[in-house]
């Protein structure tokens, strides 16, 4: 579809959605519709659940938030379950500042950003969909016309609660403009949209010092003070502050431990009880959602303000530490990048795995339980299985730092790294080592790192630089040998049976010739010494095995290639070696003669059909594990 035939179509979607009506009509409306007086929390709580929930092992994951937000399901749930669950139910939650607190460039103000954005397309939707009285800059509910006493009645009949009373402004336009008769009043449906202010805002102090609460809450036009005779006649009043412009919705509150104090105070007492105070009227009753974005540093300063006590009871805090999973860090940066200008450059596999293994590394912290290092931690969080351990000792993990995430390298960090490492060599392709080099040389001109934490770093960025050298290794062997999995499964079923016919004190049957054979020592042993398993030790070692399969059989689980750890570390090994040779000589070799030149093509050229290379990264990987493997 042409962009001028999709313009048509939105203009006539736009017109299609209108509506327009007595309160009377809305009333009918509200009988068929219920769903249309929700708060601006629930609303904002169904609009989440309706994009979709999957539930897993006890664990929720919101679709809402899936396409843009990675690795943090756990603070996500806790968000939406915790907080706008009983925001929805009408509990006092709902009254509080929503206080995001996580480190730098952590997902804040994305994860804000998609919950304006969403609510913009919900309440062009049936189920999102938001009425208000026609011409009020308040856009304000059509039910607070009801007046108290009646209330009662109306929640009998509807089934709907009403909260919070019609505004001065609305009151007056009720006698001046409809005498007094509610039932006339105008009512329309709405449509939020930031940029024309409404039911979403964004409030960015400015000086701190000068701050004016009126961006907030609205102020005199004095112009029209002479029009209408007084500074409390709510028609002089404008209603046009960030609050007014998102009730029904939600305001951003940017940097807001920022403010100063005093505006803070001014605020929050302003906030109370879902009402704020605007010029020299009653309270003004405010239905929306108010989230603000600060860093732990920022929040702990003003947490241990005396003069702030007052204040924390007006806030409700969730924590949103970086991702600590390195999958969903790469994917961080590969959204990134496409959202970039580096999208047209090349980079090679695994570059941004390892840059996300260091980052991670920087994330987490160290534990005390026996047995795990960082990168054995690293893998298990990743939901990587570790031998030895289970998801008991993961949720362990986790349970041990409340801490963790909240500080560490951040995914900006990384991608101006590997930007700056383009632009300054002019590179149309870069590699892991590349990434890894320019990390390290930005972590000199990294202003927030002591020395202690650069030199934890630094061996970070080794632990980074072994874990490519495996992943680069592997990934030449693997393009060596046509099919890598089915070698490594042929090996691993001779070895099995092998070790079978030992443990067992049986013969093996030669598959061709059907002669008797004795179960093959060297073949073992060659596996076994890959892992340092001694000739005393391999009784013990090929016993395990073979009792793990039967554990496999009795659960009717399949043993296979991946089962057990230190077996497959053996294999991939034993493969390896063997190709070692091959690889050594056909990579490093100054002027290969013609069948291993022949060799390093045939691998060249899977690397990049295969593999994802391009023929420079290609060439430097083969290059790389060459000298890795003359050492
Ligand atoms: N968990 C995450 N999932 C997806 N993107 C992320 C995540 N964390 C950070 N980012 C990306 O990092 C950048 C900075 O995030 P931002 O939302 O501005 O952070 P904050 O407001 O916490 O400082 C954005 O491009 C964002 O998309
Ligand atoms: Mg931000």
């Amino acid at each position: 579809m042409s962009i001028l035939k999709k313009i048509e179509r939105f203009r006539e979607e736009e017109e299609r959605l209108k509506w327009e009506g007595t309160f009377e009509d809305y009333l009918e409306l509200i009988k068929e519709k219920p769903y249309v007086t929700q708060t601006a929390h629930s609303r904002v709580y169904n609009m989440i659940h309706d994009a979709g929930v999957e539930e897993k092992d006890g664990k929720k994951t919101f679709s809402f938030f899936k396409e843009q937000i990675y690795g943090l399901e756990e603070s996500i749930e806790q968000l939406v379950e915790e907080y706008f669950h009983s925001a929805a139910k009408r509990l006092d939650v709902r009254k509080r500042i929503l206080l995001l607190m996580g480190p730098v460039s952590g997902g804040k103000s994305t994860l804000v950003t998609m919950l304006k954005r969403g609510l913009e397309q919900y309440s062009r939707t049936d189920r999102g969909a938001v009425y208000a009285i026609k011409g009020c800059p308040m856009h304000e509910d059509p039910l607070h016309l009801i007046p108290q006493h009646l209330r009662a009645d109306f929640q009998k009949e509807y089934g709907a609660k009403i909260e919070g009373h019609l505004s001065p402004l609305n009151m007056m336009r009720l006698e001046e403009e409809y005498g007094g008769r509610i039932e006339d009043v105008l009512v329309e449906r709405i449509f939020f949209s930031e940029d024309k202010r409404t039911g979403i805002g964004t409030f960015s102090p400015s000086d701190p010092k000068s701050q004016d609460i009126a961006d907030l809450t609205g102020s005199i036009d004095f112009s029209t003070i002479a029009e209408y005779g007084s500074e409390s006649d709510p028609r002089a009043y404008r209603f046009d502050g960030e609050l007014n412009k998102a009730n029904r919705g939600m305001m951003e509150f940017q940097e807001m431990l920022k403010c100063d104090e005093k505006f803070l105070w001014h605020l929050l007492s302003l906030t109370q009880e879902g009402n704020f105070k605007a010029g020299r009227f009653a309270l003004i009753s405010a239905d929306e959602l108010i989230v603000a974005h600060t860093n732990e540093s920022e929040y702990k300063t003003f947490i241990s303000n005396k003069k702030n006590e007052a204040l924390h009871s007006r806030i409700i805090v969730m924590k949103i530490p970086y991702n600590l999973k390195v999958s969903e860090e790469e994917r961080i940066y590969k959204k990134m990048i496409d959202d970039s200008d580096l999208s047209h450059v090349h980079i090679a596999p695994h570059a941004l795995r390892v840059a996300a293994i260091f980052t991670i590394l920087t994330r987490l912290k160290d534990t005390n339980k026996a047995g795990i290092d960082l990168i054995k931690k690293l893998r298990l969080y990743d939901g990587e299985s570790v031998e030895g351990f289970n998801s008991q000792d993961l949720a362990e993990l986790k349970n041990e730092h409340t801490d963790e995430g909240m500080g560490g390298i951040d995914p900006r960090y990384v991608i101006n790294r590997i930007s700056s490492a383009i632009i300054r060599k002019q590179l149309t392709s870069i590699n892991a080592l590349d990434v890894l080099r320019s990390i390290k040389d930005g972590l000199d001109q990294h202003a927030s790192i002591s020395k202690e934490e650069r030199e934890r770093f630094m061996d970070f960025i080794s632990t980074a630089r072994k874990e490519y050298d495996n992943i680069a290794k592997k990934e030449v062997q693997k393009a060596f040998v046509y099919s890598y999995d089915e070698s490594a499964k042929t090996l691993m079923d001779n070895y099995l049976d092998n070790v079978e016919a030992y443990c067992n004190k049986n013969k093996l049957r030669d598959p061709l010739t059907g002669e008797e054979m004795t179960p093959d020592e060297k073949l073992m042993r060659s596996i076994e010494e890959q892992i340092g398993i001694s000739e005393n030790a391999k009784k013990a070692f090929r016993e395990e095995i073979l009792i793990r399969i039967s554990a496999y059989a009795r659960k009717g689980k399949k043993f296979d290639y991946n089962s057990h750890e230190r077996l497959r570390e053996a294999i991939q090994k034993k493969l390896f070696a063997d190709l070692k040779d091959i690889v050594k000589i056909t990579t490093s070799v100054k002027t290969p003669d013609e069948s291993q030149l022949k060799k390093v093509n045939e691998v060249i050229a899977r690397l990049i059909d295969e593999h994802g290379y391009n023929s420079t990264s290609a060439n430097e990987l083969l290059r790389y594990v060459g000298s890795l493997l003359n050492r």
